[in-house]
């Protein structure tokens, strides 16, 4: 059969600030998913949160867009509005940007991240005859944030030791999206290795470019799709951090989940943090984790499961960063980020003028750009054409 998987996640709406939803509102999107699953429409589904994002993970054969899965979506975000919004909480419906969207609701607010595949596992299946993947979910962070992990996990064989296998060793295509462009989806198509620097030159700016998704070029299939949208590009105005989700297939003709999490343990920087303004360290942290560390911390969690042949998830799923071995990496992070906080609103520590352009902080600065005058008086010599314009 064909399968796909999706993911839909928002920020609808937290306690105390921009925290985590509470449990009534976990427990309607559960129900609503419950739901689903018995009507048909899905084949199966799993919620959870990461910060104050609520995500939904489904498996189902309609393909990615389907009017029928992103609505359900949309409407369990609907009713955790409304809960959210009847318990006062902060934020309530922060990412539905439209009223009412017909069809697919991508460039609605909500992220989105789905993957098609073929999937019929099994012995005699050479190329996949297991089918296992990762959800990524990160808070207070921008689109860009996977960037450098998970371009190091399909790219450099110092992170992924498998690429170096017959299976991996022609390398994967990235589809890397501008993400300035709001005409529609501008991709343009490079492959590791022989693009590495090219992918690179773009993939540092993570405020612009994003991963979009990575196929293997030996085999053709799908590893990866991230969602990668500016939510500021959407609304036009700040509403909240883009906050991404990513679904990694893994094994066998793709990374192994240690290879893929292992470029995690940087801690690199992100733009996002408080009022997804500064530039602070991404904390790997199990699901479920409210945001409450100091100065927020941009978080991300990783899930893995495995696919039967019927397309439904294993009995149970794998909390990546919920090991022992990822606190070394959570104290270098909150090491990380008290330095760069040690600096305040200074330089690096906050994102440059132009990521600010849309919220507050512009207001203040471009208030006080129009009270700048010349030290002998002289006012500025504005062109005619310009001053009557004006
Ligand atoms: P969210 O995008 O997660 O709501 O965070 C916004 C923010 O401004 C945190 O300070
Ligand atoms: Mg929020
Ligand atoms: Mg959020």
């Amino acid at each position: 059969m064909k399968l796909t998987l999706s993911i839909l996640k928002a920020d609808v709406g937290s306690v105390g600030g921009h925290t985590k939803p509470n449990d009534k509102m976990m427990d309607a999107v559960r129900q609503d998913t419950e739901t689903a699953i018995k009507s048909g429409l899905i084949i199966d589904g799993w919620v959870s949160h990461t910060g104050d994002d609520i995500a939904i993970l489904m498996s189902h054969t309609r393909g990615p867009d389907d009017t029928g899965i992103h609505q359900f979506a949309w409407n369990a975000f609907i009713k955790a509005t409304e809960i959210a919004s009847s318990f006062g909480l902060y934020g309530a419906g922060q990412d539905l940007l439209v009223d009412a969207p017909s069809g697919n609701i991508r460039g609605a607010g909500p992220a989105v991240a789905e993957v098609e595949f073929d999937h019929e596992p099994g012995k005699g299946n050479r190329v996949r005859p297991a089918e296992s993947f990762m959800m990524l979910a990160a808070d207070k962070c921008g689109p860009g944030a996977y960037n450098l992990p998970i371009f190091l996990g399909f790219a450099d064989p110092m992170y992924c030791g498998g690429l170096m296998l017959p299976n991996m060793v022609q390398g994967f295509t990235f589809h890397i999206i501008d993400m300035d462009n709001t005409d529609g989806d501008s991709i343009i198509e490079l492959n590791a290795p022989e693009d590495y620097y090219r992918i690179a030159a773009l993939l540092r700016d993570n405020e612009r470019f994003g991963i979009d998704r990575i196929y293997s070029r030996t085999h053709g299939q799908q590893a990866a799709a991230i969602s990668a949208q500016r939510l500021h590009s959407i609304a036009g105005t700040y509403t909240g951090k883009d906050d991404p989700v990513a679904l990694v297939r893994n094994q066998g003709i793709f990374p192994a989940p240690e290879e893929l999490t292992s470029p995690f343990a940087k801690a690199h920087y992100v733009g996002g943090d408080a009022r997804g303004s500064h530039v602070m360290p991404l904390m790997p942290v199990p699901i479920n984790t409210a945001v409450t560390g100091i100065y927020c911390l941009p978080l991300v969690s990783c899930t893995g499961f495995s696919v039967d042949s019927e397309g439904h998830f294993s009995d149970s799923f794998v909390d990546f960063f919920d090991n022992p071995a990822w606190d070394v990496v959570r104290t270098r992070a909150q090491e990380k980020g008290m330095e760069m906080r040690s600096q305040g609103w200074s330089g690096a520590a906050m994102l440059p003028y132009t990521e600010l352009e849309y919220g507050g902080f512009r207001t203040t600065v471009t208030g006080l750009v129009d009270q700048f005058m010349f030290r002998n008086g002289k006012v500025e010599d504005i062109p005619a054409e310009k001053a009557t314009a004006d």
